[in-house]
């Protein structure tokens, strides 16, 4: 037997010896994934997870992370010696300090590419929600106005432009549906993109300036905290749309609580926050927004999806080949 193999006294099947960590609950496909070929530790099980983790933590080689789990810090990257890899469960790793894992040899995996569908579509079914004032309709039904009036005209996203932060690979698949929909293009990302045909702008001010939506879809993390601040919202105005589907972080939520109270800003659709689950009882009681609970890569299907890569990543490294998505900040070296 390889000595890195081990056999499990309960269940006849080889575990490899990669002992992985569950900071939080995760799918079926990723803990039955995992058990069936590695050891795993559920922290969030634990009667003691502060005991549990310090009598582990030398053995783990592997974390799950994702948006909704406990961050994957320097403060707990310091405490697993021998670790090798942080799977994130999602495309966004803003909860990873890949400058930590970087310098020390740690690889950090993502899901990109198999949920980019799921949240194009859903950032485009809160775009209409949100110009059309979809739930606002539905409320008005359920609440028996129907029968007394009308529910009045709405916005409209005929011969309106919209501008997109962050033309990567969602932000594309959002374009091309927009195109769809007859929407006019424009796009601000740091750099300018050599397949795009849309104007590029090389000023996120001066992008929301000249277009009616602005559709939010960059990383999280320091490098874009609060881009979209009082400035850009004012240059969207009062007859402009903002759509978030990126992180809470890039929006300032008092600042766009403030211009939807104040009607500076016309309306907005979002579907992350910045404490998230919390959301502000202001920004609850607005009724120029949309809210969504962080759904944009939440069906059946994505969800499984990215599971099954993050489990893969993990059996890959248990067995000294390649991980599948690797982010840029951690490249595989061999
Ligand atoms: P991606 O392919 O890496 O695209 C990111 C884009 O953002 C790139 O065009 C990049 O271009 C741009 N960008 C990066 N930093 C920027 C900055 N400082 N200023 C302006 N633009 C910047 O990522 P993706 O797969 O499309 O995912 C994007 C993000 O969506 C994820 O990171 C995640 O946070 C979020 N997301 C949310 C959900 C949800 O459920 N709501 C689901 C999936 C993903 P440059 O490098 O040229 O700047
Ligand atoms: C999360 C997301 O993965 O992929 C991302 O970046 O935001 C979502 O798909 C989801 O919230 C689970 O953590």
């Amino acid at each position: 037997m390889n000595p890195s193999t081990i056999q499990t006294n309960d269940q006849d099947r080889a575990l490899t010896d990669f002992p992985t960590l569950l900071l939080a609950p995760p799918l079926p496909v990723v803990s039955d994934g995992l058990s069936a070929r590695v050891s795993v530790h559920k922290l969030y099980e634990a009667a003691d997870p502060e005991a549990e983790l310090a009598r582990i933590a030398p053995t783990i080689k592997a974390v799950i992370s994702g948006a909704s789990a406990p961050k994957v810090d320097a403060a707990l990257l310091k405490r697993l010696p021998n670790l090798k890899l942080v799977s994130n469960y999602g495309v966004g790793y803003d909860t990873v300090d890949t400058a930590y894992a970087s310098e020390n040899g740690i690889i950090v995996t993502h899901t990109p590419d198999v949920l980019t569908d799921e949240v194009a579509d859903l950032a485009m079914g809160l775009l209409i929600a949100t110009v059309r004032r979809i739930p606002q309709a539905d409320r008005y039904l359920r609440a028996g106005h129907w029968e007394d009036k009308p529910f009045p005209f709405s916005a409209s996203l005929r011969e309106k432009s919209m501008g997109i932060l962050g033309l990567g690979r969602i932000g594309m698949a959002i374009a091309k549906r927009a195109e769809a929909f007859g929407l006019k293009l424009a796009y601000h990302s740091r750099t300018q993109k050599p397949d795009a045909p849309w104007p590029y702008y090389a000023s996120l001010i001066e992008m929301a300036r000249d277009v009616d939506i602005l559709m939010v879809i960059a990383p999280g993390g320091p490098q874009t905290y609060h881009l979209v601040n009082t400035e850009v919202l004012h240059a969207l105005g009062a007859s402009g749309t903002l759509i978030n589907v990126a992180r809470g972080s890039l929006v300032d939520e008092q600042a766009l609580t403030t211009a939807l109270q104040t009607g500076t800003l016309g309306a907005a659709g979002l579907d992350v926050f910045e404490d998230e689950p919390r959301v502000s009882e202001t920004l609850r009681g607005l009724d120029n927004c949309v809210l969504l609970p962080h759904v944009g890569s939440a069906s059946h299907y994505t969800r499984n999806k990215m599971g099954q890569l993050v489990v893969e990543n993990v059996l890959a490294m248990a067995e000294g080949k390649a991980p599948l998505t690797p982010v840029p900040e951690t490249p595989y070296k061999g």
